[in-house]
């Protein structure tokens, strides 16, 4: 999982320094890219906030896809889970609930970054780290499970970004129950088994899907420091991803 490559990468703070310098960006074993937030983050206030690049960096068209697309994403579920406080709450599991949101590809028509903007649920509520044995607050990850066609193979995969939920979040009348979004949680070696072990380097390319979708793609119209780019999301992105092959490679070696 590509999960490992973060924790490695972090503990190997160099070469995460020379990829996140270029543009911030969190590739996940799949299509779509995490603008932010970064791993590790404190995370709070009324929502919590995810952007996501459906587009590869413009790499892949965004939907409507041809049918019998070479690439595409079909679906991305996503989810708040965590084996320290139990919750596993949901995100996205495709259907709106009180609290829960819809299909995050159907989201932003025309745009190739994805606001998540999530209410925290009513157990969240609370300042800095958990008080107590029983606080719902602290480690989480955000569990990004996508459902993909890259290069004419389907795939299922799972990535979780750690988040710290130590920061301040007030108490709101709009707060779903926490009971209301919770799920099952399942062990690593069932989470492992339900997912495709597909691992995408940074930079690689993704076939398109004919004239629309095989083109290098335009600007980011709606990239913005606030997606967590950075001043390198001024940069162009070609050569952004010239100096990240050469942050991949020294991780590479480092290895
Ligand atoms: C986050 O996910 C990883 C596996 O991807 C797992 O090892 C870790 O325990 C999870 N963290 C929490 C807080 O549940
Ligand atoms: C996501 O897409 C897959 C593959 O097309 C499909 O089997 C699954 O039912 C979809 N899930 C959701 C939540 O839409
Ligand atoms: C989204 O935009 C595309 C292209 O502009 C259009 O074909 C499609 O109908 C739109 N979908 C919705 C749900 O508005
Ligand atoms: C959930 O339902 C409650 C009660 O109907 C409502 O006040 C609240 O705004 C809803 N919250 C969300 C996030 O939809
Ligand atoms: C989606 O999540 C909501 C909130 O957890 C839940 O009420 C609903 O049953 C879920 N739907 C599916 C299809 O899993
Ligand atoms: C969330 O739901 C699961 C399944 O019903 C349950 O086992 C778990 O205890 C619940 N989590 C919490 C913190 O209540
Ligand atoms: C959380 O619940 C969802 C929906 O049931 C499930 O697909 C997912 O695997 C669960 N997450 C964990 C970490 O078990
Ligand atoms: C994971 O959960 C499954 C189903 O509950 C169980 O059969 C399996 O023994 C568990 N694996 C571990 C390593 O705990
Ligand atoms: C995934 O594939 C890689 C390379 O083929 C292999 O080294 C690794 O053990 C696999 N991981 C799992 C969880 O199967
Ligand atoms: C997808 O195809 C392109 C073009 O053939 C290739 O450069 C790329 O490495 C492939 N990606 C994967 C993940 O196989």
């Amino acid at each position: 999982m590509l999960f490992r490559f973060i924790v490695a990468a972090a503990l190997s703070a160099r070469c995460l320094n020379a990829q996140q310098i270029v543009n911030g960006q969190i590739f996940t074993p799949g299509i779509a890219i995490v603008d932010s937030p970064q791993p590790n983050t404190p995370l709070g206030g009324d929502h919590l906030q995810v952007a996501i690049d459906v587009s590869s960096d413009g790499q892949l068209q965004l939907p409507p896809y041809p049918s019998n697309p070479v690439s595409a994403i079909y679906n991305i579920t996503i989810f708040l889970s965590s084996y320290i406080t139990g919750w596993n709450f949901t995100i996205s599991n495709g259907t709106a609930s009180n609290g829960s949101l819809d299909e995050i590809m159907g989201q932003e028509n025309g745009s190739t970054v994805k606001h998540v903007n999530w209410v925290w649920p009513d157990c969240l509520v609370g300042k800095g780290p958990p008080g107590n044995i029983n606080s719902a607050r602290g480690l989480y990850n955000i569990s990004i499970r996508q459902n993909f066609r890259l290069n004419g193979s389907d795939e299922y995969t799972i990535f979780d970004l750690p988040i710290h939920v130590t920061n301040s979040i007030p108490a709101q009348d709009n707060r779903p129950s926490c009971a209301s979004l919770n799920n099952t949680l399942l062990n690593e070696s069932m989470l492992v088994a339900s997912a495709n072990n597909f691992t995408r380097i940074p930079g690689t390319s993704i076939q398109g899907n004919g004239d629309s979708g095989s083109g290098l793609g335009g600007p980011k119209p709606d990239a913005n420091p606030g997606d967590g780019l950075g001043g390198a999301g001024m940069l162009d992105w070609r050569a952004g991803l010239h100096v990240m092959w050469i942050g991949v490679a020294v991780f590479m070696l480092a290895l």
